[in-house]
């Protein structure tokens, strides 16, 4: 009954610490290819994936956020950051950021891939956390100035981000509710 693929899913956790060691050329074409073919509505395929690889670059896209989260006043967003040591991206040595211009189903396509990119990740041997909380660069008073920063195509809007690399730390995958599972 099980497989490779749902013990990857099974084993998968979210990785809030990386250490500095790069991805191999390998590993990033695996990962642009578990992106490329993921599963588009009406086979669009108009999203487009920013792969963040330089210290400098992450380090520009942290301030970014952080000047979104403080410029937005968001208090919720500014606790969660501080609680995670002011981290947004964990210094993993990829991001990954989903960008698409609006469209019905412009979130769930970003979802799709996010979650091929994470389990490709995942079956490498390499750990993975989704970001949403990238968005605050890509919103508010400089959003446009940082969009042409990370090369955004025009009209093309932050759908969601993730960060990959080597684990520096452990967690285990999050418990559930089997009756979230509703059988009629
Ligand atoms: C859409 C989405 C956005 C998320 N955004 C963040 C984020 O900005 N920062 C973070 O540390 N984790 C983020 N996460 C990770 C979740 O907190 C995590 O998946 C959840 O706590 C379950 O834990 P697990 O992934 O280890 O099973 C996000 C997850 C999803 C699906």
């Amino acid at each position: 009954m099980e497989t490779t693929v749902l013990n990857t899913i099974l084993e998968r956790s979210s990785i809030r610490g990386y250490t500095p060691e790069k991805l191999t050329g390998d590993e990033i074409d695996a990962l642009k290819k578990a992106a490329l073919a993921s599963p588009t509505a009406m086979n669009r395929q108009d999203q487009r994936f920013i792969f963040v690889l330089t210290d400098e670059k992450r380090a520009r896209l942290e301030q970014a956020i952080i000047d979104g989260v403080l410029a937005s006043g968001n208090r919720d967003f500014a606790e969660r950051m501080k609680s995670r040591g002011g981290k947004v991206t964990y210094d993993a040595p990829l991001v990954i950021i989903i960008c698409a211009k609006p469209s019905h189903f412009a979130d769930v396509d970003a979802g799709i891939a996010v979650e091929n990119i994470v389990l490709a990740a995942q079956s490498m041997g390499l750990s993975s956390v989704i970001l949403g909380m990238p968005g605050s660069a890509f919103s508010g008073p400089a959003a446009e100035e940082v969009k042409r920063e990370f090369a955004f195509p025009e009209g093309f809007e932050f759908r969601i981000a993730v960060s990959v690399g080597h684990a520096a730390v452990t967690k285990t995958p999050h418990e559930w509710n089997e009756e979230h599972v509703i059988e009629v």
